[in-house]
């Protein structure tokens, strides 16, 4: 099995480590480790100070808006192309998001609509870095958000990459970056998120909130740290059927934590995953922490393969190669115009290939009206989420190949 979507973050030392922890449950809710986990993140941030953890991003976000006690209604201005955990958050602090188009090189925001949607109204803005790509435009946008004096959330929940660490010093003040440790992310805990600034304002306003937050509970963390074995052994005997008939026993008893709850999926910010962030986590994400640059390095190698390939025109409408090319992506996208034909093929031979972002609030069963999102507001954002698949860039490069070779296969 191949999969873009499923476990991709995970290694044989990071099921076993989570295999050892189910039987140490004095060390799931509290422990030394956040602490160390802080340490060693900031070590990626050289010149940033407050790290707080959540239990997911989007209590990270929740808590930053919260936090800032602005009037109801006011906007935050977001892109379309983005996933409901950055949208309900805002509904949750009864403010109302404002849905800016995408550009198609690195489907981050157009600062061309962006002008023409802000208003005096807005307070916020969050910048995507999508699949972990710098938005092209990004000094752009910053002008912008000076000019209007608004607060810059930098959602780095996909990855980033070395060149955003090393120009820091285009930082603007006002801002914080929003990480996001979830399964499917650069950086996996199996649930998690962050934020990280150097503004002395806003680290008076956050400092302490995490501790407001309840634990999760004992069951949901033995839960939690199910997902690496239990995903690993599914991955690993997937073509020999076994793996096929243990994913289907583990969703018929609901033994692992969805990543998006059924709340979230009627379009409701879900209190549940509002949590801290307990200690079993922490120790997860240490591990993957210290392996972080050699995970980072395979993923730019193999985006690289990916872009020097000459995929046939008949097939692609766009990978705008030179851009991407050998940047760590979590994801490497491609626009195609015979998009399901090309999934079901690959779904056929075991290859489960993305499609990051389907509608313009993912996931697709989301009734958008719910969130505020009007059909025809962001039409680049709607024709990409036609075209779009992601393929995995952790995997090998003889993976990568199959990858591809299932890609041209079909008709
Ligand atoms: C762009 C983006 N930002 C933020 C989040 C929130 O992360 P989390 O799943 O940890 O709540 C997600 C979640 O998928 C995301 O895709």
């Amino acid at each position: 099995m191949i999969s873009t979507d499923f476990a991709p973050n995970e290694s044989l030392a990071d099921a076993w480590l989570s295999f050892k922890l189910l039987f140490q449950p004095w060390r799931w809710q509290k422990g030394k480790e956040i602490e160390q986990a802080k340490k060693n993140l900031l070590k990626q941030f050289p010149n940033q100070f407050l790290i707080s953890f959540f239990l997911t991003g989007r209590a990270a976000l929740n808590t930053i808006l919260k936090s800032l006690n602005l009037s109801e209604g006011s906007e935050v201005i977001v892109q379309a192309f983005t996933c409901e955990a950055v949208i309900l958050p805002i509904f949750a602090n009864q403010l109302k998001p404002v849905y800016v188009d995408i550009e198609k090189q690195t489907y981050s925001m157009n600062p061309i609509d962006l002008e023409k949607k802000i208003t005096s109204k807005a307070k916020v803005l969050i910048l995507q870095h999508s699949f972990g790509m710098m938005p092209i435009h990004r000094d752009r946008i910053f002008s912008l958000v000076k000019k209007h004096h608004l607060l810059l959330i930098e959602d780095i929940a996909h990855g980033y990459s070395k060149k955003l660490i090393s120009n820091f010093k285009f930082q603007i003040s006002n801002s914080l970056f929003l990480m996001s440790f979830g399964r499917s992310k650069a950086l996996s805990s199996v649930f998690g998120g962050a934020i990280i600034t150097n503004n002395q304002a806003l680290i008076n306003k956050l400092s302490n909130q995490e501790a407001l937050l309840p634990l999760p509970s004992m069951f949901f963390i033995f839960r939690l740290l199910l997902y690496k074995p239990i995903s690993l052994l599914i991955k690993s005997t997937y073509d020999l059927y076994i793996g096929k008939m243990l994913h289907k026993f583990v969703n018929w008893f609901n033994l692992l934590v969805p990543e998006i709850t059924l709340k979230e999926k009627a379009g409701e910010y879900d209190q549940i995953l509002n949590k801290a962030y307990p200690n079993a986590l922490a120790i997860l994400i240490n591990q993957q922490l210290a392996r972080f640059e050699q995970v980072q390095q395979n993923r730019a190698r193999i985006s690289a393969f990916y872009s020097n390939f000459q995929f046939p025109v008949s097939k692609l409408v766009s990978s705008h190669q030179q851009l991407i090319s050998n940047l760590p992506l979590l994801r490497y996208p491609v626009l195609v115009n015979n998009r399901d034909l090309i999934l079901k093929k690959a779904a056929k031979n075991n290859i489960f290939l993305g499609k990051w972002y389907d509608q313009v609030v993912a996931p697709k069963s989301l009734n958008l009206e719910k969130v505020g999102y009007k059909q025809g507001s962001c039409t680049v954002a709607e024709e990409v989420c036609k075209k779009i698949i992601n393929l995995p860039t952790n995997i090998s490069l003889r993976e990568a190949k199959i990858c591809v070779l299932s890609f041209l296969r079909s008709r």
